[in-house]
């Protein structure tokens, strides 16, 4: 399991010591969540901020666009230092060239999926896909609930990666903590996003290897 600390979550104001808690915690991606009020109704962060984050981090930083119209935007994204650029099934109607694009400048592609969308709606997608992002809440706010039948959909997934032979891992953002994370695991999915879960408690550097161990004990 791969874990990726959302940085929504953290003090905002200390961006650097949140990026200095991921790598002492051994997070294996630092989650940075792009909103334009517009796809979703809040907006966070934009692409200066993006570059301060690549400028204070080894960490590859995985970017969740939750942004209409993500092609206007992508290449100072990955410019910025976006090393997996993530666009929504639910914004752009032409994938295939996107993702063509992103994974062409040498970043990985990723598609997210809403809880409304199928993930059936992928299985024409999955060869020029790195991995597909199924969202565990509705997006556009961090501190949301978890929603439990995001994990039939990631069994579902699961198997029409295993059809397709694709390479394809299963990420999974939104509500995520230490009483589900174990469930997450074993619904197969390979990278766990986790924003309240790490930052709002006292001690983030225990919880990561707390989630982490957690995450492992269902697995073995
Ligand atoms: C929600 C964002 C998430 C968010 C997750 O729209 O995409 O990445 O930061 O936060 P938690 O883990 O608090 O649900
Ligand atoms: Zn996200």
């Amino acid at each position: 399991m791969k874990l990726a600390p959302s940085l929504l979550a953290a003090d905002l104001a200390d961006i650097a010591g949140a990026l200095d808690l991921c790598e002492k915690g051994g997070a294996d991606l630092v989650h940075f969540d792009v909103m334009d009020g517009h796809f979703v109704p809040n907006l966070s962060f934009g692409i200066p901020v993006l570059k301060a984050v690549r400028a204070r981090t080894r960490l590859p930083i995985d970017v969740h666009l939750m942004v209409s119209n993500p092609d206007r935007l992508i290449d100072d994204y990955l410019a910025a230092g976006a090393s997996r650029a993530i666009v929504h099934w639910e914004a752009e109607p032409h994938l295939d060239r996107l993702l063509d694009h992103i994974r062409g400048k040498g970043a990985q592609a990723g598609v997210a999926v809403n809880p409304a969308t199928p993930v059936e709606l992928l299985v024409d997608v999955l060869p020029r896909l790195d991995f597909v992002l199924v969202m565990s809440v509705n997006p556009g706010f961090g501190g949301q609930t978890f929603l439990p039948r995001a994990l039939d959909k990631a069994r579902r997934l699961k198997r029409m990666i295993e059809i397709s032979g694709a390479p394809v891992e299963i990420e999974m953002d939104g509500g995520i903590d230490r009483d589900n994370i174990a469930q997450v695991v074993s619904a197969g999915v390979d990278v766990c996003v986790a924003g309240s879960a790490i930052f709002g408690t006292k001690d983030p550097l225990a919880t990561m290897s707390e989630l982490r161990e957690r995450a492992r004990q269902e697995t073995v």
